[in-house]
């Protein structure tokens, strides 16, 4: 048989270089140099030629062999380069693509308002304290003055857990827990934002539960016109410098002298309209702190002087955003919330 080693070797050649995997290329070498390849098969006739002929025809072989076998090892590298490059680009991360939404909560139109009132009196060197929502009678009522059987705990229609245990009904309490934990160290100067809780029917303008914030200070030589002047700084920064202040006189047992404070209508600028009707909104109810709630926390009456406010936050936020129903705070309906975003 006449052997056409360029020819089987170009067949062969493109064969291995037609080969697209490793099997296919595994298939290829198999059948050229396999034990029954093609050219195992060439170089076992090798015997029976003339001995003339042997030589030339191994090296012929062997020649093929080789190239082939180089050819095979070369074409494996590139199969094996280019898988690798196809695994990466399948693995890639199109970092272009747009991700997957998420959707973004805010702040509940309350909290706003609170961080605001925070912000402002942080600003003026307070710190802000907390107290539990579920309280004492004693912390909530005795300790402010007012015993079991005085007039003004009707008018606060509490929720009550046990006979001594109750959802506090204003922050006034924090007062008494904050005294007692910093006596005797001055100066005393917090504020205390938080829920309360009351018997109460839910309309436009009442709920159960609603917020207060709380403020205490209590140092040498505090004033009215401390508690003033500090009110009025508050309520310039919330509502504009423009806003006017003015005391009038009232009750609460915790505090004596007592005053409600009322600050002119940010709506109207104090011209009247149908918010305020007068030109003046109720801010909050203050005073000097009762010689007795200074006992009680801890200090000297005779030392020290004090000032405590307290006012609806819920007021002042339906006032900020002008919102007439109360209800809508609580309803959490997220049509009304994403207004606030
Ligand atoms: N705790 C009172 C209320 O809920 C508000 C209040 C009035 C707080 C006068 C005070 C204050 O600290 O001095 O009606």
């Amino acid at each position: 048989m006449e052997w056409d080693w360029v020819r089987l070797r170009q067949d062969a050649e493109a064969e291995v270089a037609g080969a697209a995997t490793r099997a296919e290329l595994e298939e290829v070498r198999i059948r050229y140099l396999g034990r029954k390849g093609v050219v195992t098969r060439a170089l076992a006739q090798l015997g029976r030629l003339p001995p003339e002929e042997r030589p030339e025809f191994g090296r012929q072989a062997n020649s093929l062999r080789q190239g082939l076998e180089e050819a095979v090892a070369r074409r494996r590298e590139e199969i094996e380069r280019e898988e690798e490059t196809r695994r990466l680009r399948e693995e890639a991360v199109d970092v272009t693509l747009p991700g997957v939404p998420v959707r973004r909560g805010s702040l509940h139109p309350l909290y706003r308002v609170a961080e605001e009132v925070k912000r402002i009196f942080l600003g003026m060197g307070y710190r802000v304290a907390e107290g539990p929502e579920v309280e004492y009678d004693w912390y909530n009522f005795e300790a402010l003055n007012i015993p079991r059987d005085h007039p003004s705990r009707d008018a606060q229609e509490s929720l009550y857990i046990t006979d001594d245990i109750l959802l506090r009904t204003q922050t006034s309490p924090v007062q008494i827990r904050v005294m007692q934990a910093m006596a005797p160290r001055l100066p005393v100067k917090v504020i205390a934002p938080g829920k309360v809780y009351r018997r109460d029917t839910v309309d436009p303008t009442h709920s159960f539960m609603f917020h207060q914030v709380e403020g205490l200070l209590v140092d040498r030589g505090v004033t009215m016109a401390d508690l003033k002047g500090t009110l009025e700084e508050f309520a310039r920064q919330l509502y504009g410098p423009e806003t006017r202040v003015r005391l009038r006189p009232s009750y609460f047992p915790f505090t004596e002298p007592s005053a409600e404070l009322d600050a002119t209508c940010p709506l109207c600028g104090g011209k009247g309209c149908s918010t305020c009707g007068s030109g003046w909104l109720e801010m909050a109810g203050c005073g000097m702190v009762h010689p007795r709630v200074l006992e009680v926390g801890g200090y000297d009456p005779e030392e020290v002087t004090g000032f405590a406010f307290g006012m609806g936050l819920d007021r002042l936020t339906m006032l900020k955003y002008r919102i007439t129903d109360l209800r809508l705070l609580f309803q959490n309906d997220v049509r009304f919330l994403e207004q606030f975003i």
